[in-house]
């Protein structure tokens, strides 16, 4: 190496650490209503990214969502595709990877944790844990992300918030540690203790949409029993005491371990405790981290770009039809322009007009660091887990599949319309817009459709007649559970004939086991204690899956 080239080199290395360090990257994860599109908002204001509250949700006819794009989401009126936001605060580049509000929320959802560093863990003060936040509290767990807690809506009546930290601990085995502590709830919700500065944050109660002024006072001020009630105040403190004496420190080796959650109580509509979290989120939470490759870690500051495509999107912009395929930015730096190799075909590709994406706002991007997100263009090229590097070859662990819920027969009734049924189905399972399974007999030969949401099912209808001119029929297949084997074929063979489930076969040709209900795969278990079966698919590199 050359001296200008070497000092250039140590130029770019600390260009890249400097990024590396002001990054925060996050996703977050909740069951619908829980709050995310207000707290979202909320997040935003504070970045300065939008202007005015109701900017990312406004409401009854002016509906739109910041991440609508598609004709579907705009006809109801919600969110299914998951986009990148991007915005600055104080001195910190955030990335928050917006995941699909929808209640039928699919793959797309889980498939973005595995871009994510931290994830937001939001919850209704009322409601606690919900099934949706469960499941995707699993897919963290999976990759031991980092998880904060924020408990939203504490201006309503709420649940015991000790009862809500018990729940984390016994039913998510996780620690909680409550970073600040409520003052009564509902109509007599007074504010928070911060538990590090022993300070109160006096809650009062704004007009609807405005921000709530966030006075405060010191725990031992006298001052504080002249706005809150003595009862209140002593149930708190007891509390806060016997957290304490619980004896869990706020330790950063665990957060980011993903085994101790750090846990705040705010009211994101009323603007209530969110700025304390988002300042303690920044200061607690890692930054973008070494990834797992073929080859073990894979440092942010190695020299050279390296990245992974999570997600595909097709028809973003219905008038140019184009696709767009989202990438992680794991190590060095990214530029517009740059040559680099796609590590499943060996091939180099020229990206001459990397995206940066904001919702439905697209920007040419210069460059781009570790823990960004770029859109790039995809005539076909990209698969959802693909690698892209310079310099010696890097392959990122690929994304499983997950397990699926709702399984249906994709009928075409029009025999001629058969060429682009095929083509169709073909794309749409290439882009991860659903999984498809196939019946181990072969006269049997439609595609079975298998997803995580009753709306997946709809999309890839409504795209198939819209991008590809078929109008097909779905017909239930009656199962909501399905495992991999993880023994393969050989093993099914060995075990014989097995009652109550249904066996097919995956895109790659792996057995995978239907069942209507967990009670019959319990029964499984029970009776074949020797089969290993997975709720993710293995992750399969190098191998051209089955075509319809
Ligand atoms: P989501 O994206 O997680 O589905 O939830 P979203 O933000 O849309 O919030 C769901 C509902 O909960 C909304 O009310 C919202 O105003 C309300 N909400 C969010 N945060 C708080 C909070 O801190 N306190 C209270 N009291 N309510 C909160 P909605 O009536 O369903 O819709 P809208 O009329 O507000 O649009």
């Amino acid at each position: 190496m050359t001296g200008s080239t070497a000092a250039q080199q140590r130029d770019l290395s600390e260009v890249v650490a400097a990024a590396v360090d002001r990054r925060r990257n996050f996703a977050i994860i909740s069951h619908p209503d829980a709050g995310k599109t207000t707290l979202t908002e909320k997040l935003l204001l504070y970045g300065g990214a939008i202007q005015q509250a109701g900017a990312v949700k406004a409401r009854g006819e002016q509906r739109k969502v910041t991440s609508d794009w598609m004709e579907l989401e705009k006809q109801r009126g919600i969110s299914i595709t998951s986009t990148v936001l991007q915005f600055d605060y104080d001195t910190t580049t955030i990335n928050l990877l917006d995941t699909p509000g929808h209640q039928d929320f699919s793959e797309d959802t889980y498939r973005t944790l595995a871009a994510a560093d931290n994830a937001v863990m939001l919850e209704d003060a009322a409601k606690g844990l919900e099934p949706q936040t469960r499941k995707l509290f699993e897919v963290c767990r999976m990759r031991k992300i980092p998880i904060f807690t924020f408990i939203n809506k504490m201006d309503r009546p709420g649940r015991e918030p000790l009862s809500l930290l018990d729940e984390i601990e016994s039913e998510l085995g996780l620690t909680p540690w409550a970073v600040n502590w409520p003052i009564g709830s509902g109509e007599e919700f007074r504010g928070v203790i911060d538990r590090r500065t022993r300070e109160v944050v006096l809650f009062s109660r704004a007009e609807r949409g405005k921000q709530a002024s966030e006075q405060r006072l010191s725990l031992d001020d006298p001052a504080l029993r002249d706005s809150v009630e003595e009862d209140l105040l002593d149930l708190a403190i007891e509390e806060l005491e016997l957290l304490e004496g619980a004896g869990a420190e706020l330790d950063l080796e665990m957060v980011h371990a993903g085994e101790l959650t750090p846990v705040f109580f705010g009211s994101a509509m009323t603007n209530f405790g969110v700025r304390p979290f988002l300042d303690a989120f920044l200061e607690l939470a890692q930054r973008p981290i070494a990834r797992s490759s073929s080859d073990g870690l894979v440092d942010p500051l190695r020299e050279g770009f390296s990245g992974f495509v999570f997600k595909l999107q097709a028809n973003m912009d219905p008038r140019h039809r184009d696709r767009v395929a989202f990438v992680r930015v794991c190590s060095g730096r990214f530029e517009k322009d740059m040559t680099v190799k796609h590590a499943r075909t060996g091939k180099a590709i020229r990206l001459s007009r990397p995206q940066k994406l904001f919702g439905q706002e697209r920007a040419v991007v210069e460059d781009a660091f570790p823990g960004d997100v770029i859109g790039l263009n995809n005539p076909g090229m990209f698969a959802i887990g693909d690698t892209l590097y310079v310099g010696p070859k890097v392959e990122y662990e690929g994304i499983p599949c997950f397990s699926p819920e709702i399984f249906s027969w994709l009928r075409n009734p029009n025999p001629s319309a058969f060429k682009n049924f095929r083509k169709g189905v073909n794309e749409l399972r290439e882009e991860g817009a659903v999984q498809i399974l196939y019946d181990t007999d072969e006269s049997k030969r439609d595609p079975i459709l298998a997803a995580v949401g009753q709306l997946q099912l709809e999309v890839v209808q409504h795209r198939l007649e819209n991008e590809y001119g078929v109008e097909t029929r779905l017909e239930p297949l009656g199962f909501q559970v399905a495992r991999w084997v993880a023994g393969g074929w050989i093993q099914l063979e060995q075990l014989g004939r097995i009652f109550n489930c249904k066996t097919v076969r995956d895109a790659w040709n792996r057995p995978v086991l239907l069942f209507k209900n967990e009670w019959n795969l319990n029964q499984l278990h029970e009776d074949h204690p020797e089969l290993e079966l997975s709720t993710v698919a293995p992750v399969v590199s190098g191998v051209e899956p089955i075509s319809l």
